[in-house]
Formats: structure tokens, sequence, C-alpha cells
């Protein structure tokens, strides 16, 4: 019998740069000609996000941003290294990655085999570290190698065929050299320290982005401009229940599996109630709310078009961990909500153990 370990975390791109680069998504939002006068105005911004612009442009805010996460990644760390995964899953997103016009599964197992990685030569666009410098002084040249666990992979797809879910699989990329970087962030990350990270990695992707995965390439994309919209997500309640099963799968398996959702929450640059500048706080402090009561049906009732509106694409990802944390009866033994206005997304970490430790 298998065991199981949840893991919530973020790939935030931004902080693989230096603090300089913490803040230019929102420069970058403020300076948009579209903004409405009222917003370039502090004195007209959420208390928060004048507390963290500050009189620095974010750079006191940022770095004590950065330490928040860095905190997070090490509790985090800690859980995972005291579990001893054989195998680690992450639920993460494709950005107009690796699936792209020929193909968008709603999610997918990769069922690659170790791999060698260049995180700074195949930082994608929209990584947004494209020729920037990284915090750890990394060149181009920097390797390391992902493991991959091929055999659970085949198997986890087998077993989720047999529990009535469709699922996609293969063995090779098709149009990112590596991981696309909710994968590959998410483990230098779990990496900061740079001490090595020796387990076999599975990404499950999920079409996130949906609506917007081709047509904005889930990306940036500055006001005013209106593209026709692709086929939605795959709906949340939906992506519990195929979490829920990838539990099952896990338990039934002989396997110690690490399951990890990987995003941050609401994207202020999805949101347009806040025209783009802000990220919809209040629905992500609901949602965490709901997380550290083991609230599972609101989480399960809010819909795919409630995400969209509050920029919550991304925590697809965590309804899948919630899925499978639901249905192991488990509540967080540890979470962290690391709020922000001016850093584009408040970033949440949690760690679902078991209570009967080994
Ligand atoms: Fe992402």
């Amino acid at each position: 019998m298998g065991e199981i370990l949840g893991l919530g975390v973020t790939h935030y791109p931004p902080l693989s740069g230096t603090d300089d680069n913490l803040s230019a998504v929102f420069r970058g939002a403020l300076a948009d000609p579209l903004l409405p006068t009222e917003l370039k105005d502090p004195a007209n911004w959420p208390e928060r996000a004048r507390r963290e612009w500050s009189d620095d442009e974010g750079r006191a805010a940022g770095r004590l941003h950065r330490e928040q996460l860095r905190e997070g990644f090490k509790r985090t760390r800690k859980a995972l290294d005291e579990f001893q995964p054989d195998v680690v899953l992450i639920w993460g997103d494709d950005q107009y990655e690796n699936f792209r016009e020929d193909i968008v599964p709603p999610y997918a197992v990769l069922a690659y085999d170790d791999m060698v990685v260049h995180p700074w030569k195949h930082t994608h666009d929209s990584s947004n570290m494209k020729g920037k410098p990284n915090v750890w002084g990394e060149g181009p040249d920097t390797e390391r190698v992902v493991r991959g666990h091929r055999t659970f992979a085949k198997q986890l797809v087998e077993s989720l065929l047999n529990a009535g879910f469709d699922t996609p699989y293969s063995y090779q990329q098709l149009h990112h050299p590596s991981f696309a970087h909710a994968f590959l962030n998410t483990v230098l990350y779990l990496d900061y320290d740079r001490e090595g990270f020796d387990y076999p990695v599975v990404a499950f992707p999920i079409n996130c982005y949906g609506r917007k995965v081709i047509s904005y390439k889930g990306d940036i994309t500055p006001l005013g401009v209106e593209r026709e919209l692709d086929p939605p997500s795959p709906s949340p309640a939906r992506i519990m229940d195929l979490g829920a099963a990838v539990a099952r799968a896990c338990i039934e398996s002989p396997y110690r599996v690490a399951l990890v959702g990987s995003s941050s929450w609401s994207h202020s640059f999805l949101v347009d109630s806040t025209s783009r500048l802000f990220p919809d706080s209040a629905s992500d402090e609901r949602m965490y709310d709901a997380l550290v009561r083991g609230d599972y049906d609101t989480w399960r009732a809010t819909t795919l078009e409630d995400a969209e509106k509050s920029g919550q694409q991304e925590l697809l990802n965590w309804w899948a961990l919630l899925g499978a944390m639901e249905e192991v009866g488990r509540t967080p033994t540890w979470s962290s909500f690391a709020a922000s206005n001016i850093f584009v997304s408040n970033k949440v970490f949690a760690v679902y153990e078991s209570g009967a430790k080994s």
C-alpha cells in the first residue's frame, strides 16, 4: 500500500530574478496607457498596495516577500525530506509552452525518463526571465538532472483510465525542450539553497489557462486587447474528482508519493475588475479560509467562471491537490498565506502530513 504527502507551493517566476525585478509586472501595468487615471495615484490603491509600494517602489517589501516565500519553501522541503518520497507528482499549468496549437489536452501525465535541463537556456518567455539575471547567478550553461519515474507514471495512467478518467500521456516533450516553468520552477525553488533535489518527478500539467491558453498565450496582455477566446479549462469540480482518483491510485500503488499543487493564487494580470493592476485578494482570502478549515464544499462549489473572474485560473492546480486531500481525509498540518498586492499574486504554502508518521 502506498503513502501520500500533500504539498501546496508557488512557482512565481520573478522569485528566480533579482529583487529589482519583483515589481516589474506591476510597474508594467502602471505604465499601461489605458489604465484608468485614478488608479495611477497610490492614494486610490488598497492599503496593502500603498504600504508595499511605499517610497522605494516596493523594494523593501519585495525583500520581505522573498523571505516569506523562502520560508515557505524551507517548510515544504523539510516535509518532503522527512517523507522521503519515491516520486514527486507536480500539478502545474502549461502556459503555451509544451502544448500549443497542435494539441491542448485538458490534463496529461508526462511519463518522462531522467532529463538534463538547462534552466536558463530553456526559460520560455512566459516565465518572464529571458535575458535577465537570476538570483543564484547561474549562467546559461548551468545544467541539472531532473529524474523521472516512467513506471509510476504508466501505472498512474492505467489506474486513472480504469477509474473512468481518460488520461493523455507522453514519453517525450512536444514544444518545450525540458519542463514548462510551473514544473521546473517548483524543483528550482524546492532546492532554493542548491543542496540538490534527487527525487524523481512526474509532471501532471493541467490546462489552467483554458479560454486564454492560445488566444493570449497564457501571458500578460495590455488593456484593450481583445482576442477570440479558446474553449475553456476543465471545471474545478472535475479537477477535484481527478485529484481524488490520483490519490486512490497512489494509495493502491506500492509507492510513497508526494502530491504537489503548484501555483500562485489570483494573478493581477488576469483580474479585469482591478484593471489588471491588483490580484483579487478578497477571493483568495475566502478560499484560504476554506482551505485551512478543510471546507472542501466551498472549493467544490466554486465554478470555472468564478475562478476566471478572480484571476484564479492557475488555482486549478490546487483544486487537484484539494480533491486528493479530501479523498484521504486530510486538513493542512501547516500553511501560510504570503499576501501581496504589487507582486502579481498572493502565494500560499500548505503541508498535509499523515497523522501516522513512520
Ligand atoms: Fe504559472
